[in-house]
């Protein structure tokens, strides 16, 4: 087979090979994870094709340069023009190497990395390997003959598992499957590599290829792991695409010979990379990690945080003592009085206690975890914390009190930050005489679980506060979004804009059943008004009653959640909601009751009730959801349409596979959407007010994307 090896004009190949004795030591060496862009397909070929040519090369090792071994093909160069060779020719060409071929891994050898590895011959891993098929977190299979070789090398249903969850696994679990030979004693992989390549050629190891191997011999067995992951797959995929494709290639595997099951497995791949859940997947992995590279992080040194402060130990209190205690820091708690702080106390307990029951912990270090939580009724314990965090009542007097507190008590330097979920930062902010300190960093419930946070910038603040807010949730595990500040931040004022639209809809014609299903059917988790009652329709209450008296009288206003607090119907908590739950069920069953108010307020309103298709729900429900993205972003409340995009993701359950609403709304086309704001503005001009930014990219022909450009 002849492949194309001449490396790019003028460019250094980022493959390189000398020979060590008897060994062509090939590394690959492409910052920042040693991605398989052309070049090092083009290197790698060219280093078989050197090795076979020359007499003095006996075996063949690959290792990768750096932290990684290889972390799969270029996501790049996903949807741009392919150019050869194309990875399954390369790794074709690894195995068909008459010289033995030898695989040392260290760091992530994942998706098309892990491909090249079990294209060789043999492989090595040292500790802290990471070894794995995530493809399908990009909407792919394994498409460099990862479906056809891990079956056969160790068996249909450890492949399978591989390929359906994308988790990586490390080298002992390696070892163990037979995905790899051996795992080194040491953690230096070039000398355990060299080790073992010298040792296999004093044993005459021969050339031994997985297109060979016996794992799919049982095929009864083989054919039982397929049935059962289809079934699985069937069931819990929601609407993915590629999952079921993986699961066809591996009855390729086992009903085609390997050459016609690598060509099941192109045409399957090329399927999944033209789909549009793959540019949604990417696009989430690429802006998740763009979020992070925030002007401050960049800029300025964060502050050293060993010690936290968090006042009050109420549902978020908690909650985000845990996060802070899962990290590995010490958390002093304040709360009002000693029965609060006992509450409190027990809420982090609870979490801890529940992780026992299932056996993810044990008794031993849940002790060693709670010995660094502290509580005190008294500020004065947190004179010497790094950074305190308060969750005590939205009710900005509450807020500014204890702030003056922290005033009083914190030594210098020591960053304030509220959790706030929608007052104004600048005022808690102003109220205290180092403004420079304070930040809002907004977790999400149960804020040890939820990934999104938002670090709220008011005016004042000094860039290293941000910077440390970064790091503070690289520490954490979450993904900080960085946003302005306003009445909700990024998350909670679009969520308010589009939840208004279902209530819309809601009084209009459709039921919230059939709203949540349209919204379940779109790829959410849960529709908004099951949302409501798991976490509380009197929360939502308190907000309207509060911002009764500033509500813009001419806006439409839809009583019916009133009506069903009125009653007492709270959500899963107090039995009823939108939705029944007889006798303590977790899962809410349709209320003929709920359906009368919906009619009854109806009438009051004098609406004549309109049928809604699916179809037609998600129109309105992600118009306004764009629309008021694109005002977050036109007013820099986000910085960017991918900031709005990683926040409804790790947030707010948006289906990952769509990319976040702002990428969805490129596929859609503004104009589209912005035509149907403009059809809907119609019946309700107020509430459709069309987002000056979204008008301008219309006029520009422009799209979403073009303003995602790197910081
Ligand atoms: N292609 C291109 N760029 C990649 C990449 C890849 N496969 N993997 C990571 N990068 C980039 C990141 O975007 C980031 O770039 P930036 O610094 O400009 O933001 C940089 O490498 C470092 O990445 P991380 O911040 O994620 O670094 P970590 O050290 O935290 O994690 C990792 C390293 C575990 C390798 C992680 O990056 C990862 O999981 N990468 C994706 C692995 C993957 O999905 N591989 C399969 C690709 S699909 C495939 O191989 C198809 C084949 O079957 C044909
Ligand atoms: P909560 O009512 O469960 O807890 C508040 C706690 O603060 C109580 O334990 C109370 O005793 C304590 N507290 C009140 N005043 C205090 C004071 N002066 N000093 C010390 N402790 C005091 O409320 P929750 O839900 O935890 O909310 C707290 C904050 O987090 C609010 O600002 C809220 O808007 C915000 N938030 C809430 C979210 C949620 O889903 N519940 C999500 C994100 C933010």
């Amino acid at each position: 087979m002849a492949l194309d090896t001449a490396a790019s004009p003028h460019s250094a190949s980022p493959v390189t090979h000398e020979l060590r004795g008897k060994v062509l030591l090939v590394t690959v060496d492409n910052p920042p994870v040693n991605a398989l862009g052309v070049d090092v397909r083009r290197g790698l070929a060219a280093a078989i094709e050197h090795a076979e040519a020359d007499a003095a090369v006996q075996a063949v090792l690959i290792v990768g340069a750096g932290r990684n071994f290889i972390a799969g093909a270029d996501i790049r160069e996903f949807g741009k023009p392919p150019q050869s060779p194309a990875l399954p020719d390369v790794c074709n060409r690894i195995e068909a190497s008459h010289k033995p071929v030898i695989a040392a891994i260290h760091g992530a050898a994942l998706g098309g990395g892990l491909e090249i590895a079990l294209a060789s011959h043999y492989r090595l891993a040292v500790a802290g390997a990471k070894l794995g098929l995530p493809e399908v977190q990009l909407g792919l299979l394994p498409g460099a003959g990862g479906t056809q070789r891990a079956p056969r090398l160790i068996g249909a249903e450890a492949a399978l598992s591989l390929m359906l969850s994308g988790k990586h696994i490390g080298a002992q679990e390696a070892l163990k499957l037979g995905l790899v030979d051996r795992v080194g004693s040491s953690d230096d992989v070039l000398a355990e590599g060299l080790a073992y390549a010298q040792e296999l050629l004093a044993a005459h190891a021969p050339v031994r290829r997985t297109r060979d191997a016996q794992g799919l011999a049982e095929r009864a067995a083989a054919q039982a792991a397929i049935d059962a992951a289809r079934a699985d797959t069937t069931k819990k995929s929601r609407g993915l695409f590629s999952p079921l494709k993986i699961v066809d290639c591996v009855q390729a595997a086992l009903d085609q010979s390997f050459e016609e099951g690598q060509r099941t497995e192109r045409k399957l791949f090329v399927e999944c990379l033209d789909s549009p859940q793959r540019a949604g997947l990417v696009h989430a992995f690429f802006a998740e990690r763009e979020v992070q590279k925030t002007p401050e992080a960049k800029t300025a040194k964060p502050r050293a945080i060993e010690t936290v402060g968090v006042v009050g130990g109420g549902t978020m209190g908690a909650g985000i003592a845990v996060a802070v205690l899962d990290a590995g820091l010490p958390v002093t708690m304040i709360e009002r009085d000693d029965a609060s702080l006992a509450r409190g106390r027990a809420h982090v307990e609870k979490v801890y206690d529940g992780l026992i029951a299932k056996g993810r912990m044990t008794p031993e270090a849940k002790a060693a975890i709670l010995a660094r939580l502290s509580g005190s009724t008294s500020y004065d314990a947190l004179a010497q914390v790094d950074l305190v965090i308060e969750a005590v009542f939205e009710e900005m007097g509450v807020k500014q009190a204890v702030f003056a507190e922290l005033d009083r008590v914190c030594k210098s330097g020591a960053v304030l930050a509220t959790n706030t979920s929608y007052l104004d930062i600048d005022a808690i902010a102003n109220s205290v005489k180092r403004p420079q300190d304070v930040i809002g960093l907004h977790f999400f419930s149960p804020a040890n679980i939820m990934k999104l946070l938002e670090v709220v910038v008011p005016k004042q603040v000094s860039a290293d506060v941000v910077a440390t807010a970064f790091e503070l949730a690289k520490k954490l595990r979450k993904v900080p979004v960085r946003a302005g500040v306003c009445d909700g931040f990024i998350g909670n004022r679009v969520l308010a804009v589009y939840r208004t639209a279902a209530d819309h809809l809601m009084e209009d014609g459709a039921s919230p059943y059939q709203i949540d299903k349209a919204v379940r059917e779109f790829g959410y988790p849960m529709g908004p008004y099951q949302v409501v009652d798991l976490a509380g329709g009197d929360i939502g209450w308190a907000t309207r009653k509060r911002r009764a008296a500033t509500r813009d009288p001419k806006a439409r206003y839809v009583q019916i959640a009133d009506r069903l607090c009125e009653r007492g119907w709270f959500g899963q908590k107090t039995g009823r909601g939108f939705y029944l739950y007889p006798d303590g069920a977790r899962v809410g069953t349709p209320d003929p009751e709920v359906e009368a108010i919906v009619r009854t307020e109806r009438e009051r309103a004098g609406i004549e009730p309109r049928s809604f298709t699916s179809e037609q729900i998600m129109r309105r429900y992600m118009a306004a959801m764009i629309n008021e993205g694109a005002n977050v972003v036109h007013e820099k409340i986000a910085l960017r349409p991918l900031d709005v995009d990683v926040t409804f993701l790790y947030g707010y359950g948006f289906p990952r596979h769509r990319g976040g609403p702002m990428h969805y709304a490129d596929t859609v086309g503004l104009a589209n959407v912005l035509a149907d704001i403009r059809e809907f503005a119609k019946e309700d001009p107020l509430f459709w007010k069309p987002s000056p930014l979204l008008v301008e990219l219309v006029e520009r022909g422009a799209n979403f994307a073009s303003l995602n450009q790197p910081l």
